[in-house]
């Protein structure tokens, strides 16, 4: 039998490069001033400990478009000689993602991101922007030693597009907080511009055709969006590994979601309590009534599996390749599509 058709756990697969890109970004954390430095370690914590989704992904993505040695130009036989210290679009996805994250810490005057104490609660506000920027800056200068001017141009729209997003979601008007496509933009930006067009980048610098980078680019976008719709429902719904209720946490923001959006389709009532916001509870539990009696839920779950379908169906597009590692590697993006949506 053959050694793709294996059941494979993707995040194993690519253990070995993740702990290349760990060792990587441990290098990175050095600064000129010890404070900076301090705030800089911080970032390990939140770029290389936690799900490692998005590493697992760029990476086995990297793997899975590798076009094998036989077919390359011969010029690129010195590029691989130099590989190793190439960065990685992975490692340069982590530091603006880590980077965003600061900037949004002191965005929200968090205390925790993702279960740890936030820069800016531990260190400030001002040290929290600053590593920021010098994150960006760093992943910038990283993307230069790249030497390829579309991808630092694709990369660079990625730091536009977070700006956007956030700007949307704290300038909209009602009638854009109860839109669905404004929504959906406003997700785009946020949540898959980021691994969009990193796998477009990978894709680029393996030396593809502009139709698989657009495929790449096509995967990345679909599962990002697949991925934040499951987690507006894992907000109201809890997930499997921690049953019962979500945290509610978007709604209690004000921040109006999918499941709500689809809602309010159903009972347009729902509109003047989200206009009223949910500074009182009381407009929380009403809307988590209509919720109840609606098919939100549903409905963003169908939105993500449709958009899990069109990552699967890129993948599948990709042009034919006989190579083992590249084949398990695609089973590996696969396999991890089918986790974003069971999570
Ligand atoms: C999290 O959203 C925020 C983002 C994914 C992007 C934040 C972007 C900026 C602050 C713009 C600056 C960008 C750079 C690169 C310096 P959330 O707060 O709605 O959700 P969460 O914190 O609960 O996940
Ligand atoms: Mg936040
Ligand atoms: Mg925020």
């Amino acid at each position: 039998s053959s050694v793709v058709e294996e059941q494979l756990d993707p995040f194993s697969l690519v253990a070995d490069d993740l702990l290349i890109l760990t060792n990587r970004l441990r290098s990175m954390v050095v600064a000129e001033i010890p404070k900076l430095a301090d705030a800089m370690e911080y970032f390990l914590k939140m770029g290389v400990e936690g799900k490692r989704f998005r590493p697992t992904i760029l990476l086995l993505m990297a793997r899975a478009l590798n076009v094998p040695m036989a077919r390359r130009p011969p010029d690129a036989v010195v590029d691989t000689l130099s590989m190793e210290s190439r960065p990685s679009i992975a490692e340069i996805a982590e530091m603006i993602h880590v980077a965003s994250r600061l900037h949004d810490g002191v965005m929200d005057g968090a205390d925790t991101t993702r279960g740890i104490a936030s820069l800016n609660f531990v260190m400030g506000n001002k040290l929290a922007l600053l590593t920021g920027d010098l994150l960006l800056s760093r992943a910038y200068v990283e993307i230069s030693s790249l030497k390829n001017t579309e991808v630092l141009s694709v990369m660079g729209a990625v730091v536009e597009h977070l700006v956007t997003g956030e700007t949307m979601q704290v300038t909209a008007t009602s009638d854009q907080r109860s839109s669905m496509e404004y929504y959906m933009q406003k997700t785009y930006y946020k949540r898959a511009s980021l691994i969009s067009n990193s796998c477009k980048a990978i894709s680029i610098l393996a030396g593809h055709t502009a139709e698989v980078s657009r495929l790449a680019c096509e995967y990345g976008k679909n599962l990002g969006l697949a991925y934040q719709l499951i987690n507006d429902v894992i907000d109201f719904m809890g997930t499997s590994t921690s049953p019962g209720k979500g945290s509610l946490s978007d709604i209690r923001r004000g921040i109006i979601t999918a499941p709500i959006l689809f809602s309010m389709e159903e009972f347009p009532e729902l509109r003047a309590i989200i206009d009223q916001g949910f500074d009182d509870s009381a407009n929380v539990d009403h809307a988590l009534e209509y919720l109840g009696k609606s098919c939100g839920i549903e409905r963003t779950r169908e939105l993500a599996m449709k958009h899990a379908r069109l990552a699967l169906y890129a993948i599948d597009s990709f042009p034919e390749n006989n190579d083992d590692d590249v084949r398990i590697s695609r089973r590996g993006l696969v396999e991890l599509t089918e986790r974003v949506i069971t999570r």
